[in-house]
């Protein structure tokens, strides 16, 4: 499934430099955001959380009571209006997360998980900082900062993309049988909105 140089970028420089300067942008359309909104509403992700890659925005409705952060630049993370805490750690220098286990009742990744280098060991983690039934909630569009995204997610289309991230579940072990879901009108104008999602066993 994963053939050698999938997970070579084009940059492979360290991720520090990349991100070293703020996008205070968003990275996707209303629609897709509101799109991610709805999902996480649907899923109720709430309690404490961890919004994995993040940026200025998380994107929920409404805020969980604990919200923390987790990205690459300081001013983008102090810019979020729903964190709670933000952290800043770079998970393909160190795909272990920096908290203990059973710490979050809900992880969410935004339009990021393609930029993961070693995404199996993070997606691991990512259980063991879970609370057991909790959701992992994966959401991507059809675009990215090519440089850095690896090789095997520019060479793949929209349903291999989401196969790729089930896969991850897969492999990573703790995690039910992952659901893949279009959640914006197939064949539509604007970004279209993928997801894929499991719960930690
Ligand atoms: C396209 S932006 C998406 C940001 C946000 N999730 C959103 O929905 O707008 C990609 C994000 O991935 C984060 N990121 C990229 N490489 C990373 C790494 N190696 N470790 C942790 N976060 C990373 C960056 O900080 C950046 O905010």
């Amino acid at each position: 499934m994963f053939p050698e140089g999938f997970f070579a970028r084009a940059d492979p420089s360290p991720d520090a430099a990349f991100y070293s300067w703020p996008r205070l942008v968003t990275h996707i359309d209303d629609r897709a955001i509101a799109a991610v909104g709805a999902l996480y509403d649907e899923l109720e992700i709430t309690g404490t959380v961890l919004d994995l890659m993040g940026s200025w925005v998380s994107h929920f409705r409404r805020a969980p009571d604990n919200l923390t952060v987790l990205g690459m630049n300081d001013e983008e993370l102090a810019a979020n209006p729903q964190a709670s805490a933000t952290v800043l750690h770079d998970l393909n220098d160190d795909p272990i997360l920096p908290f203990e286990p059973d710490t979050f009742d809900a992880a969410v990744c935004c339009v990021s998980v393609d930029y993961l280098v070693r995404p199996i060991e993070v997606f691991t983690d990512v259980a063991r900082v879970m609370r057991a039934g909790g959701p992992f909630v994966c959401t991507f569009s059809n675009r990215c900062f090519p440089t850095k995204a690896i090789r095997g997610w520019l060479q793949a289309n929209d349903e291999q993309h989401c196969a790729i991230v089930s896969e991850y579940f897969r492999r990573a072990g703790g995690w039910s049988e992952p659901v893949a879901e279009g959640r914006t009108p197939a064949a539509s104008p604007g970004d279209p909105l993928f997801a894929v999602w499991a719960f930690a066993i």
